[in-house]
């Protein structure tokens, strides 16, 4: 599907993006190790989470969507009393299930469990979860042992100590969930920090666990105890409306219920170094791990921007936004500079060819380095065609380009939107048209 994206008029009004991403995989899954019902509110209905519940529902656990804005898990446990043992389970496009699952496959003993996905599933390294997973004792094979088809045979874990070789939520995720699965403790050490949805939801869920600097720590447990859990609105897609307010004259915008967890609001903090006016009450760093998803309202209005540099640090906390910088860094006076980011190359696409080609293509000044790039800032963007390549966040990152642009953008398969927000371009017309 090709969408057009005309220059706009400035941007005003309210919007309450989709619920976040993250934290309903998370919900879901740990929903799924319950053993009492757990409620989700606000779960995100989009095609990733669609994957997450369609895979715990083949595993056994009951999924009621009956109630508008409530889903709620019938889990299994912790330790799954599954009826049927041996399968196949379709993430779909999702990263994070796939990444997530295993970790509790894993230590199902007797179990084995085959996962796969779509052409960009398929192209996305699973080593990375297989090495900490057979150091635990799992057996793990998968197609030349680092590509779906993936199998997994649940076996008895035992607790490791695992130095993540990058920083990566997804990673450090599944070797958590095996780790309360696992005899004695389970550590894990980052390089740098990345989001912590999944600690806070272990402090959640009263799981014997501590974070001591980069590292955390999990214990083996025989239960979960948690029964609700809020969603708040995606940081991820609020900032497309944050970005298209920083980058159209005259924008003022208010984004609604958005989460505000310290480890996913980089983004809003380079956009307010850049120069944009953005208001709210961003989490500071926390001491602990908190047991709570902070969210508020976020208000953001155009000024003039200025280039920066994006540290190795700040990049996990900002993985998903990067694409939005670079967009940013068109538009602002000198360069911005981004190191660090070698990760963007195995997202749904290669993120970081991707946006440079095709930010370039529609006019910019991009050079690629080894790791990251540099914006030589021009001020504006021409415009012209993008293609998402299937990739979510590169159609939604053309359609607002196309808002800023001179020319206008045209974006070739808009519909890969709908992995994470199916509504977009609605929401995005209601601020275009806001007054
Ligand atoms: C995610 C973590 C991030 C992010 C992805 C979702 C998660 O990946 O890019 O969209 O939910 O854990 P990393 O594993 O690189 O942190």
């Amino acid at each position: 599907m090709n969408t057009r994206f005309e220059p706009s008029g400035r941007l005003r009004g309210e919007v309450t993006p989709p619920a976040d991403k993250s934290i309903s995989h998370r919900a879901a899954l740990f929903g799924a190790m319950s053993d009492m019902p757990v409620t989700i509110k606000n779960y995100l209905d989009a095609e990733d989470t669609q994957s997450t519940l369609g895979a715990l529902r083949a595993l056994g656990a009951g999924v009621d969507e009956s109630r508008p804005g409530e889903t709620v898990v019938r889990g299994v446990g912790l330790h799954a009393a599954l009826e049927t043992t041996t399968g196949h389970l379709d993430v779909g496009n999702s990263g994070t299930l796939l990444r997530l699952l295993p970790g509790w496959l894993a230590g199902q003993m007797g179990s084995i469990w085959t996962l796969d996905g779509d052409e960009s599933i398929r192209r996305r390294p699973i080593d990375r979860v297989a090495v900490p997973l057979k150091a635990m004792g799992a057996r793990i094979e998968a197609r030349e042992d680092r590509f779906t088809p993936m199998s997994v045979y649940g076996s008895e874990l035992r607790g490791i100590q695992y130095t993540l070789p990058v920083a990566t939520a997804q990673v450090k995720s599944c070797v958590l969930i095996a780790g309360m699965l696992a005899s004695g403790h389970t550590s894990v050490t980052e390089p740098s920090q990345s989001r912590d949805h999944t600690e806070r939801m272990l402090q959640r869920a009263r799981v014997p666990f501590s974070r001591d600097g980069l590292t955390v720590q999990v214990s083996q447990v025989d239960e979960l105890e948690i029964d609700e859990i809020t969603v708040p609105a995606d940081p991820s897609s609020a900032a497309f409306h944050a970005a298209a307010a920083a980058i159209v004259p005259g924008s003022h915008i208010v984004i609604n219920d958005v989460g505000l967890n310290w480890t996913r609001t980089a983004f809003f903090r380079i956009l307010s170094r850049m120069g944009a006016v953005v208001v709210g009450d961003l989490e500071d760093k926390p001491d602990g791990v908190p047991d709570v998803e902070p969210y508020g309202d976020l208000d953001v209005t155009q000024a003039p921007l200025e280039g920066t540099v994006v540290t190795a640090e700040e990049v996990p906390l900002a993985i998903d936004e990067l694409p939005l910088v670079a967009l940013l860094g068109c538009f602002a006076e000198g360069d911005t500079v981004v190191t660090g980011a070698a990760e963007l190359r195995v997202k749904e696409t290669d993120r970081l060819a991707g946006l440079i080609d095709g930010l370039n293509g529609l006019g910019a000044n991009i050079e690629g380095t080894e790791d990251g790039f540099v914006v030589h800032g021009t001020g504006g963007l021409r415009g012209g065609v993008m293609h998402a390549n299937t990739d979510h966040r590169m159609a939604m990152l053309g359609a607002v380009a196309g808002l800023g642009s001179k020319e206008g953008v045209e974006v070739v398969g808009m519909e890969a939107a709908a992995v994470s927000y199916p509504s977009f371009e609605d929401h995005l017309a209601g601020l275009v048209g806001g007054s």
